[in-house]
């Protein structure tokens, strides 16, 4: 039963959130956390995710630390084999995990094109596949994608991964249009650029130097994000918010 008195609104509830060792996925993680979910967090890097798990149990939440690399389809089952051995059956996805290269097409950085399809696509499909049956046999769930305004508009330097957010886009709407009837949610949240680790991958200089401006304006922090996906997942059950925008005021679409 969701506690509301206490703020616990998202008591009883198992959330799985990918990427949770650092940046959005750290803060998702942790906000969900505060409001009584239990956390199943997966990333690569385990001591990233144990030193979150700490900051949830030293606030009196329950996490748990799966070591995952999404774009490998069996780990993302076992994540939620565990995940739901653990915890319980899974309420909440919160499909996160993603990276991200400054890159001019002309320059063809291929393997970061690939590795940007293998993570934001393949790992993103990993994710939706390893959680959807049970939702549906269960007859709820909800499944929230971090998007982008990437997957709103093409963004210079950002050709790729701009791509892959519209794929997450065209899935989320015809995914979201199937499941009427099933009571499962899909929304896609779609941040400007946020403080994280995000913009450290880039090697493509002259994509950063012409297109990287995340450190020219204030942008959002993690936890503008956190709680964008937090109102999202604790609307009434009739209510669906299909895409929350949140830009960086000084930084509109
Ligand atoms: N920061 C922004 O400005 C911004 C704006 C819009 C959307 N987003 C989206 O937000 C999401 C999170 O990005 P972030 O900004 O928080 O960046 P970040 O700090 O670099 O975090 C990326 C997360 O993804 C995980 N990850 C990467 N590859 C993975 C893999 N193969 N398997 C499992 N986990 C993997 C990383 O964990 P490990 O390395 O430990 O595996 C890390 O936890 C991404 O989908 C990104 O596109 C970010």
């Amino acid at each position: 039963m969701a506690d509301t008195a206490s703020g616990q609104i998202l008591r009883d509830k198992v959330a799985i959130v990918t990427g949770a060792s650092s940046g959005l996925g750290r803060a998702v993680a942790v906000a969900l956390a505060g409001k009584g979910a239990k956390v199943a967090m997966a990333a690569r890097r385990m001591d990233r995710l144990q030193e979150v798990e700490s900051v949830i149990a030293n606030s009196g939440g329950v996490s748990i630390s799966v070591k995952t690399d999404v774009t490998q389809r069996a780990e993302v089952k076992e994540l939620v084999r565990h995940t739901e051995k653990t915890l319980g059956p899974v309420d909440i996805l919160v499909n996160n995990a993603g990276t991200m290269y400054y890159t001019l097409m002309k320059n063809v950085h291929e393997d970061e094109w690939e590795k940007t399809v293998d993570v934001n696509i393949k790992g993103f499909n990993n994710s939706i596949g390893a959680v959807l049956d049970g939702m549906v046999k269960r007859g709820k769930g909800h499944i929230v994608n971090m998007s982008s305004d990437a997957g709103r508009r093409g963004y210079l330097g950002l050709a790729v991964y701009s791509g892959t957010k519209f794929y997450v886009e065209g899935l989320s709407q015809a995914m979201r249009n199937e499941l009427i009837g099933t009571g499962i949610r899909v929304t896609c949240i779609q941040p400007g650029d946020v403080t994280t680790e995000l913009f450290q991958h880039t090697t493509d200089t002259e994509a950063k130097e012409k297109y990287d401006v995340h450190e020219k304006t204030k942008i959002l922090e993690p936890e503008d994000v956190a709680n964008a996906v937090v109102y999202a997942v604790s609307q009434p059950g009739h209510v669906g918010v299909n895409e929350i925008l949140i830009e960086p005021r000084e930084a509109p679409l």
